[in-house]
């Protein structure tokens, strides 16, 4: 008999605005899973905004602490979890975790991108650092991750691609 990898969670990486936590969001309602979101968490735990956090306690602090998030998620099993983009580039993520990476192209999130969710993300206000730091993190998403779903489109017309998969898989 062949060896079946048991998944603890379904981990969503990728680019800062390419959909991940709605994708999670919905996900974990379809299948019946608990939702869970690094960026949020972390904000609840520091009663202050990921901006806020980069500002007074500087980009080092905030790595610090999704590591620890991420850490202390993954002792847990059965969610999914959203990630922030830098994430999978500064942290490690528990063995059994099943990594998807959500993967839109530069343009296609800057051009959907609200005013308001692009305000929240500090690395995205100057848009050519931006785009250096989507190249340089491309790869690393594409290695960690067992299944990548082409996000260009609108969520409701890939979610169903990463469900069938995630179906497919023993995740507990
Ligand atoms: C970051 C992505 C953000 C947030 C922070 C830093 C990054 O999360 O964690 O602004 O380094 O890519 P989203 O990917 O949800 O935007």
């Amino acid at each position: 008999m062949g060896f079946t990898a048991v998944y603890d969670n379904v981990v969503l990486i990728g680019f800062m605005g390419s959909g991940k936590t709605s994708v999670g969001k919905t996900l974990a309602r379809q299948l019946f899973k608990e939702f869970a979101d690094v960026d949020t968490i972390i904000e609840a735990e520091q009663n202050a905004s990921v901006s806020e956090i980069f500002k007074t306690k500087g980009e080092a602090h905030f790595r610090a602490l999704e590591q620890k998030c991420i850490n202390e998620l993954t002792q847990k099993k059965g969610q999914i979890i959203a990630t922030g983009g830098g994430l999978p580039i500064y942290s490690a993520i528990a063995d059994k975790s099943l990594i998807v990476h959500i993967d839109a192209d530069f343009d296609v999130i800057m051009g959907r991108i609200s005013d308001k969710e692009r305000s929240k993300r500090p690395l995205l206000q100057d848009e050519e650092r931006a785009r250096t730091l989507f190249d340089e993190r491309l790869d690393t998403y594409k290695e960690l991750a067992v299944f990548r779903a082409d996000a260009n489109q609108s969520v409701s017309t890939f979610i169903h691609f990463i469900r069938d998969f995630i179906l497919d898989q023993r995740v507990l």
